[in-house]
């Protein structure tokens, strides 16, 4: 068992990178040696990493000589290409990208879901275990506890997600076309196609011949796979809303198995990485402003459907915010590495 394991840290110029050393630091992960690894582009830049400056190194397919834990958020290319040379020689890897999720023997892990998945890797010892996407971790830290209680029969999923989610470079194209509008000029769009700012649109991913993006069927796959079911029905709207790093999602879910608004309260409040804001009276629900920069899901608007009244099924409508970054991301792969020290 490692103590301290060498850590890489690949796409760490990128947003997710940043707060993947954000958390590190902050959870006081013990590291031997840190490598900081981006493309040719960032080469040289230096980052401060508790008091020590740092070099950005060029990720070539030698930079993972002696190193034991890697952290992948570099893009699905780049993962394709270095996460298996960095198993090969020793490094387990913890990929955010979407390469590996659904490849066959691959963990594909939430660790408040199926941290059993993960058993028999070890630090230092290879391996790749893969990070689901932002949305579908999002859904099931709040969903997955209540299926345990009442099984998940149908979820009808629709989210609201942030900039942070299509990266630094998104985040800004937000940022520039703010000032833009408010100063009169036109908006710029440079990464995405439609204005961002003031506006919202269905998510960026490519759409298949059924109609459906790609983050929509991730939803819908990924989840199967944590959950270890195919049987469940899931259908997904995504959209991109002009939030700067928090994603929000209304879920609608139907059970197979009794279950009511108060119990399922009571189960959201004990659950781990879960705060309820669920202020009826005041009308205080989460926001995506209150769950930026914290680790847990925030969920509110519990309560029962009424479409499902009077026809014997239990139906619950709830509305969940989280931090796309941390636990979207970061967060959820350092918490898997916390799980393989
Ligand atoms: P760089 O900053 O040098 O381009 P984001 O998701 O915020 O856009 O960040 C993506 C991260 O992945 C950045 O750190 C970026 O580095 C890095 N990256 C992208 N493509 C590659 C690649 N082919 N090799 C190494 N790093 C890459």
């Amino acid at each position: 068992m490692l103590s301290a394991p060498n850590v890489a840290v690949v796409g760490v110029t990128g947003a997710v990178g940043e707060e993947f050393l954000a958390i590190l630091a902050e959870r006081n992960f013990p590291i031997g040696d840190l490598k900081l690894l981006a493309s040719k582009r960032s080469a040289g830049k230096k980052i401060e990493y508790q008091g020590k400056i740092f070099t950005v190194e060029e990720l070539t397919e030698d930079s993972f000589d002696g190193v034991d834990l890697a952290l992948f958020s570099a893009g699905s290319s780049a993962s394709k290409k270095y996460a298996p040379v960095a198993s090969e020689v020793g490094a387990t890897v913890v990929d955010n990208s979407s390469a590996f999720r659904m490849t066959d023997g691959i963990p594909l892990v939430v660790p408040e879901a199926n941290a059993d998945t993960i058993k028999g890797i070890e630090l230092g010892k290879g391996g790749i275990i893969a990070n689901p996407n932002c949305s579908t971790i999002i859904m099931l830290v709040p969903v997955t506890p209540l299926h345990r209680l009442a099984h998940v029969k149908r979820m009808v999923v629709s989210t609201y997600q942030s900039a942070s989610g299509a990266g630094r470079a998104a985040m800004m194209e937000l940022d520039s076309q703010t000032r833009q509008v408010l100063d009169g000029k036109p908006p710029e769009c440079k990464l995405f196609p439609q204005q961002y700012a003031f506006n919202l649109f269905s998510h960026n991913s490519d759409i298949g011949e059924e109609g459906y993006n790609t983050e929509e069927l991730k939803m819908v796959y990924e989840t199967h796979k944590i959950w270890g079911d195919d049987s469940i029905k899931i259908t997904a709207t995504c959209v991109r809303v002009p939030v700067m790093r928090a994603h929000s999602e209304s879920i609608n879910l139907e059970f197979e198995d009794p279950i009511d608004e108060k119990i399922a309260s009571e189960t959201l409040k004990a659950a781990p990485g879960i705060t309820v804001i669920d202020d009826r009276d005041n009308n205080r629900f989460p926001t995506p402003l209150d769950a930026s920069g914290k680790d847990d899901v925030l969920v509110g608007r519990i309560r029962n459907d009424i479409s499902r009244e009077g026809d014997g099924a239990c139906g619950l409508d709830i509305f969940v915010c989280g931090d796309q970054l941390r636990k979207g991301a970061a967060l959820n792969a350092v918490q898997i590495a916390e799980l393989l020290l």
